[in-house]
């Protein structure tokens, strides 16, 4: 048979270079990526092509919440793979509604819509505050600045942050952004066209900054008394990286008196009115949804939402599957213990290193060391930012961390993350910031 597909040349195991030229010949350059080729993984390691072992605390951007080839997600992949990895949303399927139901479990009552990506998860909440407020003329949807909602163009129209819409004007209408945490701004910007407010309880790529308990309360009094809804953009934050399902019940139990209870319900009686997830959801498998409240969820009525590949067997299984483990294994007190633990050392290296580390913020396995603005260029490709730098300087000791604007670096690895580890973590950061400050 006529091989459609002629087999490449082999390329060295550890040859970085070959792969490199394949990403420079063939692969859109969208992305500025570290000089690093990675190969495989194993729970919170990651080695590339040469053999290097990493410690990834970085986690894909909060999304290998189970660590790196943990055995119940391979398992899982085979397993339902074996029976059934697609069907079209013309059919129902056990995967999708027992994996709605347990989310539906974790939130309170409503429903969900499963797709693939945070974007397109946020996409489908701007789509219901479309249909919503259709009858009344009202669209505009309030977002923060620093705030980070996909790159669709709805998303980089919702998103706070100019340099992620430049070159990719004109925007989508019915977007407007007002300063985060504050509850005044975004009272004075309710215009009559507005219909709804959309924020992250953690605003990750805008540099890890939580919201305020009493800013979350501000806005659920403001949006219940303007008639507007609700969202929070739970993509980065969610999936018990704080400590709790989603963010904000974390937040608001310190607030509230509420205590690390397992009811999904605050004393507070917060609730949002929709919520976006993905990266975490699947544990590395590609999936996004979104939970509206009781209210709004029979609003996207048969034939006005749809996602090919949205809720898949397959998909719907292994999140089903990461959630089980995340139970078993008591990963969301792990993440709050551990990611205590962790803060805990980057405040004593922030106060050891003033003029390195200026800030240390974040909650549970989401964490952010600021670089001190008076730290001097770091060594590297000066067109690349000083988290960007700082990174490399990381990697190159063993870590991998993300960058998050132009300096911070966040901390979001597996909620499997071990207090050994975060304690080599901690050892490889101050091996770094020592030289420097
Ligand atoms: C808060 C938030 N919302 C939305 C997104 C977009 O998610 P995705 O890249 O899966 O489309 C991200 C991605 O980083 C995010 O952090």
């Amino acid at each position: 048979m006529k091989e459609i597909i002629p087999a490449p040349p082999p390329i060295m195991r550890n040859d970085m270079a070959a792969v490199q030229a394949l990403f420079r010949d063939n692969v859109i350059p969208s992305y500025g990526r570290f000089d690093l080729v990675l190969s495989h993984g194993s729970g919170n390691y990651i080695f590339d092509v040469t053999g290097k072992r990493f410690l990834d605390m970085g986690g894909g951007i909060a999304v290998s919440c189970l660590g790196h080839a943990h055995p119940a997600i391979t398992e899982v992949l085979v397993e339902q793979s074996r029976k059934l990895i697609h069907v079209s949303n013309f059919y129902y399927h056990e995967p999708q509604g027992r994996l709605a139901q347990a989310l539906v479990g974790l939130l309170g009552r409503g429903k969900c819509f499963f797709c693939n990506s945070g974007g397109e998860a946020n996409e489908g909440l701007f789509k219901l505050a479309r249909k919503f407020g259709h009858d009344e003329g009202r669209f505009e949807i309030l977002t923060t600045i620093n705030s980070f909602h996909g790159r669709t163009l709805a998303g980089i129209a919702a998103t706070g942050q100019e340099k992620i819409k430049r070159g990719f004007e004109p925007l989508v209408p019915g977007f407007r952004h007002v300063p985060y945490n504050d509850l005044e701004a975004i009272q004075a910007a309710i215009s009559p066209a507005a219909v709804a407010i959309l924020v992250e309880g953690v605003q990750g790529e805008g540099g890890v900054t939580p919201a305020a308990p009493e800013y979350l309360l501000g806005l659920r009094r403001l949006c219940n008394e303007k008639r507007l809804l609700l969202f929070m953009d739970g993509v980065q934050d969610g999936h018990f990286r704080t400590g709790r399902f989603q963010s904000f019940q974390r937040i608001l139990e310190a607030s509230a008196g509420n205590g690390p209870s397992r009811s999904p319900a605050l004393a507070s009686g917060f609730l949002p009115d929709g919520i976006s997830m993905a990266k975490s959801l699947g544990g590395g498998f590609p999936m996004g949804a979104f939970w509206l409240a009781a209210p709004y969820a029979d609003l996207l009525s048969a034939g006005t939402h749809g996602s090919t590949f949205g809720g898949s067997p397959l998909a719907c299984a292994v999140a089903f599957k990461v959630l089980e483990v995340i139970r078993r294994e008591n990963l969301a007190d792990n993440a709050r213990n551990i990611g205590a633990f962790l803060k805990e050392g980057l405040d004593r290296l922030a106060q050891a290193y003033p003029s390195v580390i200026s800030n240390v913020r974040g909650l549970g396995l989401m964490l952010g060391i600021q670089l001190s603005q008076a730290l001097p260029s770091l060594p590297g490709d000066a067109v690349k930012t000083q988290a960007f730098r700082f990174a490399n300087l990381l990697h190159a000791a063993g870590l991998l961390a993300i960058p998050a604007g132009t300096h911070v670096l966040r901390f979001l690895p597996a909620l499997t993350l071990r207090e050994a580890e975060a304690t080599e973590a901690l050892g490889i950061l101050e091996s770094v910031v020592s030289k420097l400050g």
